[in-house]
């Protein structure tokens, strides 16, 4: 398993296996058109190509991406999520301490084999070169993927409007 970021690798081939990902992922799966479609993936995965390459890490399995992981190291400062993201200020009295924020997704077949976690590990060790001590994700509370975040030290939980708030400090 290769773990390499966007900034690596960027091209159009590589944003169609990012997108394929993404919608086999997605809990959201009817769009009324194209590009409803397009302003779906735009909000939690294209803004990041296009805003963070350098933190966008991407692992290969036989030269074919199988997962990704994008962020924002200071969640505060990406003042275009507020507008874009109905719940993006929803915790934002968090961000102080938790300032870093992540999506990621690995294709079905090779989820639960210790691949979120090398790309979780990617990211942290690029947030070692910059001062941010904490980061975040939001997820719903009983989704499976809490067990991956606490099995991966996001210790903190907070609650709000059927949302979970989950920090990290690092
Ligand atoms: C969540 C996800 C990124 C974790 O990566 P992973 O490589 O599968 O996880 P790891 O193998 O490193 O860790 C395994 C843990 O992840 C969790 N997990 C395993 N399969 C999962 C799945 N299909 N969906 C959610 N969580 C899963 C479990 O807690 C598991 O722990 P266990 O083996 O003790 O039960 C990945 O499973 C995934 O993309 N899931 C679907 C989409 C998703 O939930 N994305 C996160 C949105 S916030």
């Amino acid at each position: 398993m290769d773990i390499k970021t966007y900034q690596q690798c960027a091209s159009a081939k590589v944003v169609t296996e990012i997108q394929n990902i993404f919608f086999e992922t997605s809990t959201k799966t009817d769009f009324k058109n194209p590009e409803e479609k397009l302003t779906f993936f735009e909000k939690y995965c294209g803004y990041y190509l296009k805003h963070h390459p350098n933190f966008f890490f991407l692992a290969l399995h036989e030269n074919k991406i199988v997962g990704y992981l994008c962020g924002a190291v200071n969640s505060a400062s990406e003042t275009e999520l507020y507008t874009i993201l109905s719940h993006y200020g929803l915790f934002e009295d968090q961000y102080l301490k938790y300032p870093a924020h992540l999506h990621m997704n690995l294709t079905a077949k090779l989820q639960g084999q210790g691949i979120g976690t090398l790309l979780v590990e990617a990211f942290v060790n690029k947030l070692k070169e910059t001062k941010v001590k904490g980061m975040h994700i939001i997820t719903a509370p009983k989704a499976r993927n809490v067990g991956f975040y606490q099995k991966n030290n996001f210790a903190y939980q907070l609650e709000r409007d059927g949302k979970l708030f989950m920090g990290k400090m690092i």
